[in-house]
């Protein structure tokens, strides 16, 4: 079995995953959105503190299970550096008291093995990635070969709906609570689709989240329509993942394609997926939304492909990497 543990961002998560069958025996997180959501997004000393807290308090629930580990793996790139720092110090303590190997996972890679928790792996493989703090597609193959096909310029998908909530003074994450907003509005206002006239394979949310900012500031009746400025805004935020993705579709070949990311739980956009997948003949994968968003599951399944190929990390080597933009 591998030990595995998540701390990039807000979620404190702990998982056992064993390595032959990728059964999940383990899986615990502490969610930190409400300390947060006053604040109107992640403060990071903060979530550190809450980490210190939190990933010892999980420890102690699967100590059972340690005489079984064959390893430890943790995230360690991108993600908040003070919170990377909490998890990788556990991992490294763990590895180094149970003399185990170590593993170090990007973050990314594990949500895109989020689809595969508990299953074999398929490649190659189309990602679309949309979470706070990225929007890519890529593809990925048989040798866990990646190349980068579309990037976020600026804000990302879930980022856009977290700024989208808090000028419309609502609380954070964003995401969940402008999907459910928007289910009780209609598109009366027409923002622009970005990029939509460029050939450019990229993706770009600043503007417009500020296209929404002026609305918002032009508005009088603002409470009345809030509901309103919500699906007005996601529908053009999922159209332009759409258009770009359609792009992608058409000049490469894909047999499964999966979407990952914490905001992959958004229904309106699995939808528009699925209908896109279905043109072009594509199988559509998903994770189960329980782990959709940041969680241990994932980076122990990632985990089980390094851990077949031995490759692991040096404790005096394994360092964390904030910062990183792509794979
Ligand atoms: O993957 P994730 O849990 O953490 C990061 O790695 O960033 O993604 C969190 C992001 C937040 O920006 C959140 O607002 C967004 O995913 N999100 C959503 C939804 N649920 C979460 N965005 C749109 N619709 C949702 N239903
Ligand atoms: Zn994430």
């Amino acid at each position: 079995m591998i030990l595995s543990i998540e701390s990039s961002c807000d979620d404190s998560s702990i998982a056992i995953t064993k390595i032959k069958s990728k059964e999940l025996v383990f899986h615990k997180k502490i969610s930190q959105e409400l300390s947060h959501s006053k604040y109107g997004g992640v403060v990071p000393e903060l979530a550190a503190r809450l980490h210190a807290k939190a990933l010892p308090r999980i420890l102690l629930e699967c100590k059972a299970y340690f005489h079984e580990l064959k390893a430890i793996a943790v995230t360690n790139e991108p993600g908040l550096s003070v919170s990377l720092v909490e998890g990788v110090s556990m991992a490294k303590t763990l590895s180094l008291s149970l003399n185990l190997p170590l593993i170090a996972i990007n973050h990314l890679i594990g949500h895109m093995y989020s689809v595969f928790i508990q299953k074999e792996a398929i490649f190659p493989l189309g990602v679309m990635l949309v979470t706070g703090g990225h929007t890519q597609v890529f593809k990925i193959n048989e040798d866990e070969n990646i190349k980068i096909l579309a990037n976020t310029l600026d804000d990302s998908f879930g980022e856009s709906f977290d700024k989208v909530a808090k000028m419309l003074n609502l609380s954070y994450p964003g995401g969940p609570i402008i999907e459910n907003l928007a289910k009780e509005g209609s598109v009366i206002y027409n923002f622009s689709v970005p990029l939509s006239n460029s050939p450019k394979l990229s993706f770009s949310y600043s503007g417009l989240k500020n296209q929404v900012r002026i609305c918002i500031e032009n508005e009088k009746n603002l409470d009345e329509n809030k509901a309103n400025i919500a699906k007005s805004f996601q529908e053009v935020a999922i159209k332009h993942l759409m258009q770009k993705l359609n792009k992608i579709f058409k000049f490469n070949s894909f047999s499964h394609f999966a979407l990952v990311g914490g905001a992959s739980a958004n229904i309106s956009l699995r939808n528009s997926f699925e209908k896109l997948c279905q043109k072009y003949n594509i199988l559509p994968l998903y994770a189960p939304m329980q782990f959709c968003s940041d969680n241990a599951a994932m980076i122990g399944r990632a985990a089980i492909s390094k851990y077949e190929k031995q490759n692991f990390s040096l404790i005096h080597e394994i360092s964390i990497n904030p910062k990183i933009k792509n794979i």
